[in-house]
């Protein structure tokens, strides 16, 4: 493999369970370092993808190649590494049990391993058993677990549902550090909102195709999605600038004015000169669900056409 060629390439994949498509065509690369988010609904085909590129499913359409390889081929196994949906240690075991467990699986000497545990905060709960451990000290083992022997491409599938907001940062900040030396990361998700600030680019998956990859950011903006100015008017003139602007009335003394983010600017120079009808102005961008939703329907849509 020379520089800059992509750890994971997915080329029109298609997978049918019976009369079901569960996924129809994907594309998409993942580079070493890169942090890739793949992003979708239940059943949008998130966990089918993470399978076909272990080896463990073989896709009726497309190809994959992980390190050059064919999924499942020894050079592609010892690539990649993955911390499925449901990790289930058993409970009596020690994280230090578990690690030195799975070294000695993957051929690799359980005292190279052990440091991991440091890695992902856990050398304090070596000791432990895993049943006493919280779900964010079980997620970080599974990450650990995933790290043996270096691999150069980490597939997370949902790794931070359920964790709260501190443990999810935590989680982030070693994919982080793991992404940094130079390992690519294909985590999966059902929520924007989870990812957000967290990843370099995300791909949306809805039923089966990707309808969307880029960087949010990038997204976002090309989704062109309206922006809400909220108007705060002064007493008895809520009235006077629903008419001039236009928009909808709301509880009370409210107008809310919706704008392309072209027009965002105009907009707001044409209230500041109705500056004393106004008490305040609040102005929200579009919300990642209404991103994510866009992109959903938009492929729908296309579909129905
Ligand atoms: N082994 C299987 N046999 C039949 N249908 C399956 C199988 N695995 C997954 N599916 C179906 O394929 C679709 C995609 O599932 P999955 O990849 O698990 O979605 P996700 O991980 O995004 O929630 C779902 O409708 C699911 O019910
Ligand atoms: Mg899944």
């Amino acid at each position: 493999m020379t520089a800059g060629t992509p750890i994971l390439q997915i080329e029109g994949v298609g997978v049918t369970f019976a009369d079901l498509k569960a996924l129809q065509d994907v594309s998409f690369d993942v580079a070493p370092g890169e942090k890739l988010a793949l992003l979708g609904h239940n059943g949008a085909g998130k966990s089918t993808l993470f399978k076909c590129v272990l080896g463990f499913l073989k896709p009726a359409a497309g190809r994959i190649t992980v390190a050059g390889d064919a999924p499942g081929s020894d050079h592609a196994r010892r690539s990649v590494s993955y911390l499925p949906e449901q990790v289930a240690f058993p409970r009596m075991l020690t994280g230090i049990e578990i690690i030195t467990y799975f070294a000695k699986l993957k051929s690799v000497d359980p005292k190279e391993a052990l440091p991991l545990l440091d890695l992902v905060g856990l050398s304090q709960a070596g000791r432990r058993r895993v049943g006493d451990y919280s779900k964010g000290m079980r997620q970080r083992l599974g990450l650990a677990q995933a790290l043996i022997g270096k691999p150069d491409l980490l597939l997370l599938d949902e790794p931070t549902s359920g964790l709260d907001p501190v443990s999810r940062r935590e989680f982030y900040e070693i994919i982080d550090r793991v992404a940094q030396e130079g390992a690519a990361v294909l985590l999966s998700s059902h929520a924007l909102t989870e990812v957000e600030g967290h990843v370099d680019r995300i791909a949306i998956l809805s039923k089966g195709r990707l309808v969307a990859d880029g960087n949010i950011k990038a997204l976002a903006e090309a989704a062109q999605l309206p922006i809400t100015i909220r108007i705060k008017a002064r007493e008895g003139q809520a009235d006077a600038l629903h008419d001039r602007f236009g928009g909808t009335r709301v509880n009370g003394r409210s107008v809310e004015l919706s704008c392309e983010p072209g027009a965002k600017i105009d907009l707001v120079s044409r209230l500041t000169e109705r500056r004393e009808e106004i008490d305040d102005i609040d102005i929200a961008l579009p919300s990642l669900d209404d991103i994510y939703r866009f992109y959903s329907n938009r492929a729908e849509k296309g579909d129905a056409a």
